[in-house]
């Protein structure tokens, strides 16, 4: 089974790069390092794998002469790139040079066919942002990450390429005939993943967005899973019920109040027990209190114990607030 990490290779300890590099392949560009490697020759825990934005080379150069130096200095140069769409946050500074800059992004990177600037934060409950294409016309895409596929249009659902490696850590933890249940499904990313790296014996994949159930089960046939994901359109709180005691573990990639589900997410799992993989926004001065009394709370309701059996950083999200997750296990249901 192979797996592809990117990570920023400043921040693999000097020690562990060494290690990394003799048991695994490992390419460096300028600012990160890819590294494909086979997992089990080497021990996840010892580094912590954060994904980053793309780094564009050359659009500095590109932009030299165009953009008054003094302007410049405002540009950012990390962007999501999903397929061939860029998006892109232009400062207020550059307002004027919106154009320039998206053309000169587009030169650098041939590839890139849309480039979209975010003209917002993520808002209600699809999680959509408002894009405003400044090349191009088409927001749809077909995005690939560790040989799946994922077809989508930005502009009408949620994707991250980001939360790539946070979805391959999942995955890494699904045994073989698992039934699983990934609430808040979006195009599939998660469901598709596990379904095509791991030996499930089901995924269930839940989404209240029309459009991302759309794509979610067209990429399922794309990515050739349809014997092992269901995907259900409809709202967890409603559709939840048709699988109490059937799930061996719950992902929830919800952070913006996915707590209210945690309910729906104990009765899920099997009387036996279970785990929950849940994820919360927390600021950086206590990561993980407010959401260990959370899941307390809800267990505790659930009559269940539960144990934490990791903690993790997974993205930042604004300053010096960061997605986090808990892999949590819960015992039998009392
Ligand atoms: C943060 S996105 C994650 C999507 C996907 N898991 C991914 O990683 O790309 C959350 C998704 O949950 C969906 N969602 C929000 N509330 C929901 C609910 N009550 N029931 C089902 N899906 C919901 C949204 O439409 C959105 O697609």
């Amino acid at each position: 089974m192979e797996f592809c990490y990117k990570i920023s290779y400043s921040k693999l300890a000097k020690g562990f790069r060494g290690k990394l590099q003799s048991n695994v392949a490992l390419q460096r560009d300028r600012c990160s390092a890819y590294l494909a490697a086979k997992l089990q020759d080497f021990n996840r825990q010892s580094f912590s794998v954060i994904d980053s934005e793309a780094k564009v080379m050359g659009l500095k150069e590109e932009l030299e002469g165009k953009i008054p130096e003094s302007k410049l200095a405002f540009l950012r140069t990390g962007f999501d790139i999903i397929g061939d769409v860029a998006v892109i946050e232009i400062p207020e500074e550059l307002e004027s040079k919106k154009l320039i800059i998206a053309k000169a992004l587009a030169k650098v990177q041939p590839h890139i066919k849309t480039v979209c600037r975010k003209l917002g934060e993520r808002e209600g409950t699809f999680r959509l942002r408002e894009l405003e294409i400044l090349v191009g016309k088409d927001t749809r895409t077909e995005h690939r990450e560790c040989g799946c596929a994922y077809r989508l249009d930005l502009a009408r659902v949620y994707f991250s390429p980001r939360e790539a490696t946070e979805r391959q850590r999942i995955a890494l933890q699904v045994r073989p005939k698992e039934t699983v249940m990934v609430m808040f499904a979006g195009v599939g990313p998660y469901a598709i993943m596990i379904a095509k790296k791991q030996k499930p014996a089901r995924v269930y994949a839940i989404e209240i967005n029309p459009d991302a159930f759309k794509y979610m089960k067209e990429n399922i046939r794309i990515n050739k899973v349809s014997d092992k994901v269901e995907p259900v359109l409809g709202d967890v709180k409603k559709v939840a019920r048709n699988f109490y005691g059937k799930c061996d573990r719950v992902v929830m990639p919800l952070p913006k109040e996915g707590y209210k589900f945690l309910p729906y997410a104990f009765r899920c799992l099997k009387t036996k027990g279970g785990i929950i993989h849940f994820y919360h926004y927390a600021h950086e001065d206590d990561l993980y209190s407010e959401a260990e009394g959370l899941v307390k709370k809800a267990a505790k309701k659930a009559g269940r114990s539960i144990k934490i059996l990791a903690r993790r950083k997974v993205l930042p999200y604004g300053p010096r607030v960061f997605k986090v997750c808990l892999d949590i296990k819960a015992g039998k249901s009392k």
